[in-house]
């Protein structure tokens, strides 16, 4: 009989030639890290805790990690591991149509990913201005009108490039194809073994002097203090479990790509748990970091830090933030750090969310790693040219970001989780895997959590959501522009999906075994 991890149980599970494998357990968790650790944790996190009831918002955020986030975590670990595939050919193995949303995550994939190549490249430019402080007194103007050349309005589509952006996004798309190009082991991997220790000690140095600064704790008040009204607003709860669904890289298929590179025996469970707190505990020093630096901010300006707009988001990273810099010491420094580690910490999850792309297709259509590497690659970095290094980019960004989280990534989760553990009755069985495999075993709870909980909050969360965006034009925008770029960019994943499950596969997918053997009564 041939051991889990012989190459002939390995052939025959797959149906395919070997899986790419990461080199072991800690390659995996540092790659895991490193793809929830990004845009979400230093751009977004401080912004939505702020606006969402500063400290209050933590009641929320822990729920949603406790209740849906680690739990669905858990299910996509579950998912890519037993059926050893990325999203299109594990979700397959588990029941024929849910091919389609495997696909329906790799589209998600495909979008998150043009758009988020696009802040990586305003971050490099950003790395560079902070040498000289380029963005001079003016900030917001800088960014929007000198340095993305915005209109006033977003108006019909214009091929007008900004080589401002242009040449940094396409440094960015070479970069990620080369990692890429490289393999899970040798690329991906090894890319994060690289930057996620420098982020780490060039965030950690950040937050040091940050919270040295005078001002820093009227900062951390104002995000810390609890404003416990807020609990009771629906939106405050979806925007914590939005936050943990883009953070943690859940239900849109980059952990079940990942950990479809694990070995046969591997710990499950465990190593969730430390990828899941380390993503956490990385938020909350983003948010010590930033709101130190705001509270600075309101100390030179003598004002407090509530006076204060633009503390979310884009602005707070690309107008906020370049103005509190310039009025620190050794302030080309800190700019440098800051951005720095903006781009190290996207660069290493933009890999992961291509990851996902490349996997579908190499499972799906027999395309080498390098060859997946170059064509998706050089699609993406096309289109994300096309839409995000011209005059209109930031626009056509706001509206798709909205729309991809808010919509296809929860609309994702809800339809995994009710089909994977109600309609194809695989509750039992991953759940099986996960407590046979790991230390930290998984129960009823866990079934509960992921199989009733999250879908019932999610589906309630998405009704909500989906009410106000058809009521109210998001950003104020005109309803033609968020037809295209919002519900537009959603039609296209639900149709894109579609016709990528209907093509031919290479090889016999479901010519696969899952270990371990699962024996629904002797559970
Ligand atoms: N998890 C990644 C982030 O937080 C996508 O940015």
């Amino acid at each position: 009989m041939s051991t889990p991890d012989s190459p002939v149980a390995a052939v025959k599970a797959a149906g395919s030639p070997a899986r790419q494998q990461w080199s072991g357990q800690f390659g995996f968790i540092i790659s895991a890290i490193g793809s929830a650790v990004g845009l979400g944790n230093i751009w977004r996190f401080p912004g939505v805790a702020y606006e969402n009831g500063g400290g209050a918002f933590l009641i929320p955020y822990l729920v949603a990690l406790l209740t849906a986030g680690i739990p669905i975590l858990f299910l996509d670990y579950a998912i890519g591991h037993r059926f050893r595939g990325g999203p299109p050919l594990a979700l397959r193995r588990i029941k024929r149509w849910l091919e389609s949303l495997g696909w329906f995550q790799v589209m998600i994939c495909f979008f998150i990913g043009i758009y988020y190549a696009v802040i990586l490249a305003w971050a490099a430019s950003f790395f560079v201005f902070s040498f000289s402080q380029k963005w001079g007194d003016d900030t917001a103007s800088f960014f929007l009108f000198d340095y993305l050349h915005l209109p006033d309005a977003p108006a019909g589509y214009s091929l007008q490039f900004v080589p401002g952006v242009l040449i940094p996004l396409v440094l960015i798309w070479v970069a990620t194809i080369a990692v890429l190009v490289l393999g899970v082991a040798k690329g991906v991997e090894r890319a994060n073994v690289v930057f996620m220790p420098l982020l780490v000690v060039a965030f950690l140095i950040l937050v040091i002097r940050a919270v040295t600064l005078p001002g820093a704790a009227d900062g951390l008040t104002a995000l810390f203090t609890p404003d416990f009204s807020k609990l009771g607003s629906a939106d405050v709860w979806i925007a914590a479990y939005s936050q943990i669904f883009f953070s943690l890289s859940i239900a849109f298929g980059i952990m079940i790509t990942y950990a479809s590179y694990r070995r046969r025996k591997a710990n499950q469970t465990t190593p969730g748990l430390v990828v899941a707190f380390a993503n956490s505990s990385f938020e909350i020093l983003a948010g010590i970091g930033v709101f130190s630096i705001i509270g600075f901010m309101a100390y030179q300006q003598g004002t407090t830090v509530d006076q204060l707009s633009g503390l979310k988001g884009v602005s707070l990273a690309f107008i906020t933030f370049p103005k509190v810099v310039s009025e620190m010491p050794q302030s080309w420094l800190f700019g440098a750090l800051f951005f720095a580690s903006l781009l190290m910490a996207g660069f290493t999850s933009l890999i992961s969310i291509l990851q996902v792309i490349l996997a579908g297709f190499q499972d799906k259509f027999g395309l080498s790693v390098r060859r997946s590497a170059l064509w998706i690659g050089g699609v993406m970095g096309l289109v994300s040219t096309l839409l995000f290094a011209t005059v209109q980019g930031l626009n056509v960004l706001d509206a798709l970001d909205k729309w991809i989280n808010e919509v296809g990534i929860v609309l994702s989760a809800i339809v995994m989780s009710v089909v994977v553990i109600w309609v194809s009755r695989k509750g039992g069985e991953l759940s099986y895997h996960l407590s046979s495999l790991s230390t930290f075993k998984v129960k009823n709870l866990w079934l509960f959590l992921a199989g009733v909980l999250s879908p019932a909050m999610l589906t309630y969360m998405f009704i909500q959501v989906v009410i106000s965006l058809i009521k109210q034009p998001y950003g104020g925008m005109p309803q033609w522009f968020l037809l295209i770029d919002g519900w537009g960019a959603i039609a296209l994943a639900v149709v894109g999906a579609l016709i990528l499950t209907k093509l031919a596969w290479k090889r016999d997918p479901d010519n696969f075994e899952a270990w371990p053997v699962f024996q629904p009564s002797g559970k």
